[in-house]
């Protein structure tokens, strides 16, 4: 069976990529940028990467064209937001098409307090009224995220934010990517949704403990006002409507959206999700400096 990967050069696309192709399937990337997915991926038997507009709904209808799964993997505001849209409905018109799975987040519902998330439930919403048949991965806020931070980490040992308190349990990315495969390569697993989370729930602080313990150096939160966070972000270049997001998740955090695990990645893979202190000690140099 082919599937069809859209984001295939992303963070999670890619490691579904990989994933897919270990397991001996085979995979065709759409992406706008093949230089990087040759990057990324080299030229190994079994992918294909196909240069695609994915806003250009003719372009996805060739490129989908007797493909049986697709997994979509992109940003769910903007304009990545928009082309989810039009490849869902591409893939709702492509007869071959018997599944889309799609990245979406934990907690996706119209009442978060999320930007992401009820941008996610909206895309939800879309799908189902094209009638495709579909399914999301969940996960939480990823272990990656706190890359964003490493920047100001390794200057001046701290990381600002708004959220001092309520939990998240933060899931390494390629657990995501893992339990998407399990899902595209199981046709038992179709037409559902999972909820992903990581293996144990902790505030930012308790986060920077384990990576002080790592660091053997004291990494501190520093809690700012909503101002001194937006502009902080603004000022380190991060889009407007990119910020909004971010300021929306620590919102989230605080209201305690996040606290809570679920058994679902266990359940899908048959092995524990990888623990936060896995990722910073891989990537213990991008925080140390
Ligand atoms: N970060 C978190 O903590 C977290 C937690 C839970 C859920 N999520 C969800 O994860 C998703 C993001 O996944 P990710 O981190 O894997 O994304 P990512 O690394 O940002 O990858 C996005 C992909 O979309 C492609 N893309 C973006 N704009 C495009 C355009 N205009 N035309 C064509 N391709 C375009 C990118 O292509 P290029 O490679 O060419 O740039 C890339 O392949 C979001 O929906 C988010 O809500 C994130």
């Amino acid at each position: 069976m082919t599937t069809a990967v859209i984001g295939a050069t992303g963070r999670v696309g890619s490691e579904i990529v990989r994933g897919l192709l270990a397991r001996g399937e085979t995979v065709t990337a759409l992406v706008r940028d093949p230089d990087k997915a040759r990057r990324a991926f080299g030229e190994p038997e079994g992918l294909r990467v196909r240069s695609t507009r994915l806003d250009d709904p003719r372009e996805l209808a060739e490129a989908l064209d007797g493909i049986r799964a697709v997994f979509i993997a992109m940003g769910s505001i903007g304009t990545e937001g928009v082309i989810q849209l039009v490849a869902i409905n591409a893939a709702a018109h492509a007869p071959s098409i018997e599944q889309v799975t799609r990245l979406s987040v934990l907690n996706a519902s119209a009442g978060s307090l999320g930007i992401n998330q009820r941008a996610h439930h909206s895309i939800d919403d879309f799908a189902s009224s094209t009638g495709v048949p579909y399914s999301t991965i969940r996960p939480a806020i990823f272990s990656a995220s706190m890359l964003a931070g490493a920047r100001e980490m390794r200057i001046s040992r701290t990381w600002t934010g708004l959220a001092d308190r309520g939990r998240t349990a933060l899931i390494d990315h390629r657990d995501v990517a893992e339990a998407g495969v399990r899902v595209l390569l199981d046709p038992a697993l179709w037409n559902a949704h999972y909820d992903l989370t990581g293996p144990v729930a902790m505030s930012w602080p308790e986060a920077l403990e384990l990576l002080s313990a790592e660091l053997g150096e004291q990494v501190r939160f520093k809690v700012a006002n909503d101002r001194q966070f937006l502009d902080g972000l603004i000022g380190a270049g991060v889009p407007a409507g990119t910020a909004e997001l971010l300021m929306a998740r620590e919102w989230a955090i605080l209201a305690g959206e996040n606290d809570y695990t679920t058994e679902t990645f266990q359940q899908l893979t048959g092995t524990p999700a990888r623990p936060l202190q896995e990722f910073l000690h891989e990537h213990r140099a991008q925080f140390a400096g």
